[in-house]
């Protein structure tokens, strides 16, 4: 105990403390002076100041210290550059394109045009701790892309991922989609000068399921999934892509049947009391178990990137229930640490990512781990909230209106994830970084 009390700061003397208060007030002023000269001189004087978000302890690592001790997550592998682990600092340049200069935003993501007021959610760029993030540089990434192709295997949220690439890349080169399904789910993308293709396919729980009917044909609200069964959807032409990009998502949350091995081993949330209950854990561990257990016994070996689960940020209530995202900046460091089930759908993505990895020990598939749920939850900012329709005020400025707090602006911090990856590949060695 008297240890504690030891490593208390003594108070200072009186008059040093007099003499700190005045270097530490002309400290202020200076600082002052300089961001009023800065600004004033500034010919963009609309640059928001980010500043009260980065006054905390840049290394405040709280959170992450209570993060690190959830079983099978470690953020800092000796010495080397942890690219998830970081803080969002201010980046006056602002976002690489803006709703005029790409083609690709579709609506419920383009906040700029819906009429979104703020611009400061504009204004961030993610700094690991240990190294530097460079901006996502689309000539690079076609230097190393040619003849090659991509796919982003996944839910809603590909498709939102998708329009960022396609924007990034759209500044050297504009693609023509050469496909899409009926419900412009599944979607491809060619980019001929350079020979390369990029496909989202619609396979939300990555698995078989079906949409269950009661005796009238109506469909009814529950899912009978099967665990045990890649989709064929993306299985089928697996072979055909040099990079994939995969996750689970929202949909893991619905009402399910689970099927496993041709029987029905319980169930999700359902009204049905004769089947057992079995969470929400155990449907998606078995999921992610049987698409790994796919790609690592595949004869071909593309490169796999596994993205982590994106968490919502409504407020005040739900989606169905009038929730919100009115917040116009980053969280600080632990300031947020998501719902229940964001670290436990996480932590089951870890857990099966490590094992698919110790599986895989004997080379084959490359694995990566594409791990933006940390840095995408200190951004309640990023979303568009009510701006996912055209200007929703306009006719009532008290209207209610539905929110979105789950997809992200485009711009927005989801670029960040294209970093994210340009990174991954410049290190792999499949990007060239001169
Ligand atoms: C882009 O957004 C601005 C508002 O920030 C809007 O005035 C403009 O019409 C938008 N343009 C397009 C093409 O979306
Ligand atoms: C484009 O790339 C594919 C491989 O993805 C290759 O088979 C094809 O020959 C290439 N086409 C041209 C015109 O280089
Ligand atoms: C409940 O489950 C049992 C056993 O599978 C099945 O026979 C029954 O039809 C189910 N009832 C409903 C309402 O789905
Ligand atoms: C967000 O909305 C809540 C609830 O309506 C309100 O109390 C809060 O002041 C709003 N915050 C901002 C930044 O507008």
């Amino acid at each position: 105990m008297a240890g504690v009390e030891e490593d208390r700061p003594r108070p200072p003397p009186a008059r040093k403390g007099i003499h700190i208060l005045l270097m530490f007030l002309a400290a202020v002023l200076f600082m002052a002076f300089s961001y009023y000269l800065f600004h004033s001189n500034s010919p963009n004087s609309d640059v928001p100041s980010c500043h009260a978000a980065n006054d905390r302890n840049p290394e405040d690592s709280t959170w992450r210290d209570s993060y690190i001790q959830l079983p099978g997550v470690s953020f800092n592998v000796e010495g080397k550059c942890d690219l998830f682990s970081g803080k969002w600092v201010c980046n006056p340049s602002g976002s690489a394109y803006t709703n005029l200069s790409c083609n690709f935003i579709e609506t419920p993501q383009n906040c700029m045009r819906n009429g979104r007021p703020d611009t400061e959610y504009l204004y961030w760029r993610w700094k690991p701790y240990g190294c530097e993030l460079p901006p996502f540089d689309p000539s690079k990434f076609f230097n190393a892309m040619k003849d090659k192709s991509w796919a982003f295997i996944g839910d809603s949220i590909f498709r939102n991922h998708i329009q960022s690439i396609l924007c990034l890349l759209s500044k050297v080169e504009t693609p023509v989609e050469i496909y899409h399904d009926e419900t412009f789910k599944s979607r491809t993308w060619y980019f001929s000068e350079h020979n390369f293709t990029v496909a989202v396919i619609w396979s939300p729980f990555l698995v078989k399921s079906e949409i269950s009917e009661d005796d009238k044909g109506k469909s009814a609200s529950e899912v009978r999934l099967h665990v045990d069964v890649p989709e064929e959807k993306w299985t089928l032409q697996y072979n055909k892509y040099d990079y994939i990009i995969f996750s689970g998502g929202q949909w893991f949350l619905k009402t399910m049947v689970v099927w496993d091995n041709g029987i029905i081993v319980g169930c999700h949330n359902c009204k049905n009391r004769s089947l057992k209950e079995l969470g929400i854990d155990y449907p998606y561990r078995k999921v992610l178990q049987s698409v790994y257990k796919f790609m690592l016994s595949s004869d071909h070996k593309p490169l796999v990137f596994f993205r982590t689960w994106t968490p919502d940020h409504f407020e005040y209530g739900e989606w169905f229930n009038g929730g919100i995202c009115n917040r116009t900046r980053p969280y600080g460091e632990g300031q947020y640490k998501g719902k229940p089930i964001d670290p436990m759908m996480r932590n089951i993505e870890i857990k099966e990512f490590k094992k698919a990895v110790a599986t895989n020990s004997r080379g084959g598939a490359r694995l990566k781990l594409l791990d933006t749920f940390h840095l995408s939850l200190l951004r309640p900012d990023g979303h568009p909230g009510p701006y996912r329709t055209f200007h929703p005020f306009d006719k009532d400025k008290n209207a209610r209106v539905q929110n979105d707090c789950l997809h992200w602006c485009l711009p927005g911090p989801i670029d960040t994830w294209n970093e994210l990856i340009m990174k991954i590949l410049i290190d792999e060695g499949d990007v060239s970084s001169s």
